[in-house]
């Protein structure tokens, strides 16, 4: 089983896939936790780069890096535990593509699909929990944290993301879960729970 958190910087994904890791851990299972972009070392050296005030880089290197970071995890580290029957869970995966790149900086929505379908080899998620909250939230939560390159993109980049977020929610209703994260973390994680509980593999 694969489930992905999604959604923009301060949505509390981070949170919730850890309370859900717990969760999974404590009645039994052997569970995975990943992060994009990230979770092996050329990806973490790529996620270094990719958020280094320092650099400035163009809208098609940054899918591509994401991309480079997506492939190296997936055949490195989701594949082999998914065969191995582990329960995956990633912080992020190809829908920050789409909603940051595709949607956020306007890059072309069908070229990145098709990165996607390179880079994914056919792993799709289960569920993908979106943790939708308005940039205004979002800007609060991270009062006083230092922003990085992505983050210090501004106020209309963060509105296209969001709203790109909710149309891949509208697109795939079965697979990719919006929940509305302002609520408190206990209830966000007990809507978490009721949509996984009942697809939970065999122990
Ligand atoms: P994240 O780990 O959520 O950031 P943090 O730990 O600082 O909360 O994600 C890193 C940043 O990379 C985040 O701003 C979203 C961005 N990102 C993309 O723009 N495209 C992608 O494909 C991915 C995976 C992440």
């Amino acid at each position: 089983m694969f489930i992905t958190f999604e959604g923009i910087d301060g949505c509390g994904k981070t949170t919730q896939l850890n309370l859900l890791h717990k969760y999974l851990k404590d009645i039994g299972y052997n569970v995975l936790t990943t992060r994009e972009p990230g979770s092996t070392p050329l990806a973490e050296k790529l996620r270094n780069v990719l958020l280094n005030m320092e650099y400035n880089i163009s809208s098609v290197s940054e899918i591509l890096m994401f991309e480079a970071a997506r492939a190296e995890l997936v055949d490195s580290v989701i594949h082999p535990a998914i065969c191995r029957k582990q329960i995956v869970l990633s912080d992020r995966f190809y829908d920050s593509t789409i909603a940051y790149q595709g949607f956020g900086r306007q890059q072309n929505i069908d070229d990145i699909k098709l990165l996607n379908k390179i880079t994914i080899r056919e792993i799709i998620p289960n569920f993908t929990f979106l943790l939708d909250i308005p940039y205004s939230v979002s800007l609060e939560r991270r009062f006083g944290s230092i922003d990085d390159r992505i983050e210090s993109t501004g106020n209309a980049f963060y509105e296209r993301v969001i709203a790109g977020y909710r149309s891949i929610a509208e697109e795939e209703p079965d697979r990719v879960k919006m929940i509305d994260a302002t609520q408190s973390k206990e209830d966000i994680f007990h809507q978490i729970i009721q949509i996984v509980k009942p697809a939970l593999p065999p122990i």
